[in-house]
C-alpha cells in the first residue's frame, strides 16, 4: 500500500518539486491547491488534487474528512502554502500563522492527525546572526520582518501543541528552476548591473530547491520530531562572491553599484507606490530591504547533517543548473 502524503502550496515553486519527489518516492501524492492555483508544474496523471480553503473551517473540515473517507488518512502532510510577499502586511499573519493553526486544528478535530506534519517555515523566523556567528537552531529569535514574525508565530503555535507530531524546516534563500525571486538577481547581472545594499561583504547562504526537497523528505522519514531544522547548502558566501559566480556563469561584465541604505529605502518607498498602483508587490520593498541590509545570514545546519543530509549542489553547480533551465525555458537569452 502506498502511503498518502498531502503537500499544501503544491502550485508554488517549492511545493511543485515536493509533489514530484513524492511521486518519485512512490507516495500517493495529494496536491493541496486553491481553485485559482496554476497547475503548470503539476501535470503528472498520478497526482490527486485537493482544494483547501484554510480560511473557512467548515469547508476545510468537509474537504479533509471527504478525502480521508475516500482515500484514507494522510500519513504525512507537508504544509508549504505560505505568503512570501504582499502589499498588505497584515496578510502575513493571516496566511502564515492563522491558516497553519486552522489546518492543525481541523486535523485534530477530524481525528486526522498524520504520522508527521512538516511545517515549511523560513530562516526569516530567526532573523540574522549575531556578529559573524552563524544562525543556530537554539539562537534567540529576532525576526526583522512581518513575514519572519508570522512564521515564528506559527512555529510557536506548533511548539505549544507537543502532542501533535510536527517538524519545522527553516530553509535559507531557496533558488533553482521555476524560481522567480533569485532570478531577479540573474537578470540584473545579465543587464550588466551588480547591485549591493550597504556592503558587498554581507554573509549569505543558499540552498538549491532539489537539495531542500531531499532534506525535507529525509527529515520527514527520520525519527526527528518537534524540532526546528535549518537548511542551507552548508556554505557561506559573501554578496560579492555570489555576484562574481553569476557573472562568470553568464560571462558578463558589470557596473558595480553600492547603494547607501537610505537611498535604497527611498527607492523601496517609490517601488511600493508603483506596486500599489499596479497591484504587484515590488521585489525591492521596505520589508525585504530589512533582510537585504542585514549583515549575516550564515547558517549552522548541524542537526540536518546529523540526519544524513548531504547537499548535491554548491552555488557554483546550482547556478549553472538553474541558468541552463532558464535558458531552455526562454527566460534568459542563450
Ligand atoms: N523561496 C524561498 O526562498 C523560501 C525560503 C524559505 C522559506 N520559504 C517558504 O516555503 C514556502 C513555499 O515558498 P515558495 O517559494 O514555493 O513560494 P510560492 O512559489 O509563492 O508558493 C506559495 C504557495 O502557497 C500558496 N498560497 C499562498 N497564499 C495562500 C493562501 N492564502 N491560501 C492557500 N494557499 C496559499 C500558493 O498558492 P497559489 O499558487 O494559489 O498562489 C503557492 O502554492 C512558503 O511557506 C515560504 O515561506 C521559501
Amino acid at each position: 500500500m502506498k502511503k498518502n502524503i498531502l503537500i499544501t502550496g503544491a502550485s508554488g515553486f517549492i511545493g511543485s518539486f515536493l509533489v514530484e519527489e513524492a511521486l518519485n518516492r512512490n507516495y500517493q501524492a495529494f496536491a493541496g491547491i486553491r481553485s485559482a492555483s496554476s497547475k503548470q508544474y503539476l501535470r503528472d496523471q498520478a497526482i490527486r488534487f485537493l482544494e483547501l480553503d484554510f480560511s473557512n473551517s467548515h469547508l476545510l473540515d468537509m474537504a479533509l474528512a471527504g478525502y480521508a473517507k475516500q482515500y484514507g488518512r494522510f500519513d504525512y502532510i507537508i504544509h508549504t502554502a505560505g505568503l512570501t510577499k504582499t502589499i498588505n502586511k497584515a496578510e502575513f499573519d493571516f496566511v502564515n500563522f492563522e491558516h497553519t493553526k486552522s489546518l492543525v486544528q481541523a486535523l485534530q478535530r477530524n481525528n486526522l492527525v498524520p504520522d508527521k506534519f512538516v511545517y515549511i517555515s523560513s530562516l526569516a523566523s530567526f532573523g540574522p546572526g549575531n556578529g559573524s556567528d552563524p544562525i543556530t537552531s537554539t539562537m534567540a529569535r529576532q525576526p526583522l520582518t512581518e513575514y519572519g514574525k508570522s512564521k515564528l508565530k506559527a512555529e510557536q503555535f506548533l511548539h505549544a501543541n507537543p502532542a501533535f507530531p510536527f517538524l519545522i524546516i527553516n530553509p535559507t534563500a531557496v533558488y533553482g528552476p521555476r524560481d522567480k525571486d533569485f532570478f531577479f538577481l540573474l537578470k540584473s547581472i545579465e543587464n550588466h548591473l551588480e547591485l549591493y545594499i550597504g556592503s558587498s561583504e554581507q554573509l549569505l547562504s543558499f540552498v538549491h530547491v532539489h537539495d531542500l526537497v531531499s532534506a525535507i523528505f529525509l527529515s520527514m522519514e527520520s525519527a526527528a520530531f518537534n524540532q526546528s531544522l535549518l537548511v542551507s547548502d552548508l556554505q557561506t558566501y559573501t554578496a560579492k562572491k555570489v555576484n562574481q559566480l553569476i557573472k562568470e556563469r553568464l560571462n558578463k561584465k558589470t557596473i558595480s553599484l553600492i547603494i547607501p541604505p537610505n537611498v535604497a529605502g527611498a527607492f523601496a518607498v517609490f517601488s511600493e507606490l508603483i506596486g500599489n498602483i499596479r497591484g504587484k508587490v515590488p521585489i525591492v520593498n521596505r520589508e525585504r530591504l530589512k533582510e537585504f541590509k542585514a549583515k549575516n545570514w550564515s547558517v549552522d545546519c548541524s542537526e540536518m547533517v546529523e540526519l544524513g543530509y548531504e547537499p548535491k549542489f554548491n552555488l557554483e553547480e546550482g547556478l549553472s543548473h538553474s541558468i541552463n533551465w532558464y535558458k531552455e525555458q526562454g527566460w534568459m537569452k542563450r
